[in-house]
């Protein structure tokens, strides 16, 4: 299949390629736009034909539902039993911009949507493109986000042809998308709403609107707890070389471990602060993606650096972790699902991988650096 292309000129009126695009959409056909989080994979979300089709352009399992994209408030009505308080303070405070919510469904909402679940999840971006867009298709967007399931997602148009050229009718370039991570995800099915993954509006915007908000206990990795969302329980976001998470006072030996692996012979991808940078040996083995020193450029340009590791393909990447205040509690749960939570954490001047002991000299020996 040909991918249109369509290029769109910012803060102007882009109709025409608007009109082009949700033209496939009405015949059943799926394409790519920009979003403020991620760009979205998208199709006409009433029809389960054309849901289908994200299905098989993604090679998504089909247990793992898909968020319902509108453009107006009024249309979450059709698509929803109703709203309790805190979907609606949710709606009035956050939306339109980088949050969905789950809500129970109403009947029009196809099976192959919700994943056979009663509920749905939807989003009111607050992207431009993404809204005339959405409006231009006169139906609720179904929209992963554009990636083949597994890898980053996509935070601009190249990234996106990437993974889907020649799978998908079309794309809409909008350029680099603003936030860089996606949605926060909070069900509001319950009486205390509960983060299913944190995202661009954070915990502490959340908490000082709705009181008591819950982060689903699975998002740390413990195997005892099934994610709320299905598409969580996926090893996700991950580069083909194994990376390695280097948390709290661990940070301060990252420089070290990039030593020792340099020492073996391995080249190293490094994902660090500008101050943890400076610290790095000078070697044309390290693969640096160096973000510069504020946490909203990490989570910019967190996916893109990741797929670089694919471009670059060094033999281990060791990333270093950041605290977990505001959108740092988004790119964590990212980096630790990229790293499928091998960290590396400090404890009495002992380095230790997964909790285990991991002693510099003894690092080969526990395979932590393969
Ligand atoms: O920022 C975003 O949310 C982007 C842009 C394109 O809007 N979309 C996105 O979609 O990230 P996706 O499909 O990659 O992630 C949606 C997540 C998945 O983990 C899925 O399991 C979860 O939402 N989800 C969808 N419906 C759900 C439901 N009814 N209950 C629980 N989780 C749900
Ligand atoms: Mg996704």
């Amino acid at each position: 299949m040909k991918t249109c292309y369509w290029k769109l000129v910012a803060s102007s009126n882009n109709a025409a390629a608007h009109k082009e695009a949700a033209a496939f959409i009405k015949a059943g056909e799926c394409i790519a736009f920009p979003t403020e989080t991620v760009y979205g994979l998208g199709a006409d979300g009433l029809n389960e034909e054309a849901v289908q089709k994200i299905f098989a352009a993604k090679g998504r399992p089909n247990d793992n539902p898909l968020i319902l994209h509108i453009s107006k408030k009024e249309t979450i009505d059709q698509l929803t039993t109703g709203l309790n308080n805190n979907a609606k303070a949710i709606m009035e405070h956050f939306m339109p911009g980088p949050i969905t919510i789950i809500v129970n469904k109403s009947d029009i909402v196809p099976e192959a949507v919700s994943a056979g679940l009663p509920t749905v999840a939807i989003r009111w971006p607050s992207h431009k493109d993404a809204q005339d867009f959405i409006t231009a298709c006169g139906c609720p967007i179904a929209a992963p986000s554009a990636n083949i399931s597994g890898r980053p997602s996509p935070t601009n148009a190249q990234d996106v042809l990437e993974d889907m050229d020649g799978k998908i009718a079309g794309i809409l370039d909008g350029g680099p998308c603003k936030i860089g991570v996606e949605s926060t995800i909070v069900d509001t099915t319950e009486a205390i709403p509960v983060i299913l993954r944190p995202g661009g509006i954070t915990y502490e915007m959340l908490t000082e609107v709705l009181g008591v908000v819950e982060i689903d206990p699975a998002l740390h990795g413990d195997p005892n707890f099934k994610p709320k969302a299905p598409g969580m329980k996926y090893r996700h976001y991950a580069p083909k070389a194994p990376v390695y998470l280097f948390e709290g006072e661990a940070t301060h030996h990252l420089s070290v471990c990039v030593k020792e692996a340099l020492n073996k012979g391995l080249t190293v991808g490094v994902l660090c602060d500008e101050n943890t940078a400076k610290n790095l040996p000078a070697s044309e083995k390290i693969y640096l993606a160096n973000w510069g020193c504020d946490k909203e450029t990490l989570a910019n340009e967190l996916f893109y650096l990741l797929r670089d590791f694919d471009r670059t393909h060094p033999d281990v990447i060791l990333a270093q972790g950041v605290c977990e205040e505001g959108i740092g509690l988004a790119i964590m749960n990212r980096l630790r699902k990229a790293a499928g939570f091998q960290i590396v954490t400090l404890a009495n001047d002992v380095l230790l991988l997964n909790g285990r002991e991991a002693a510099m000299e003894k690092l080969s020996q526990l395979n932590f650096i393969p």
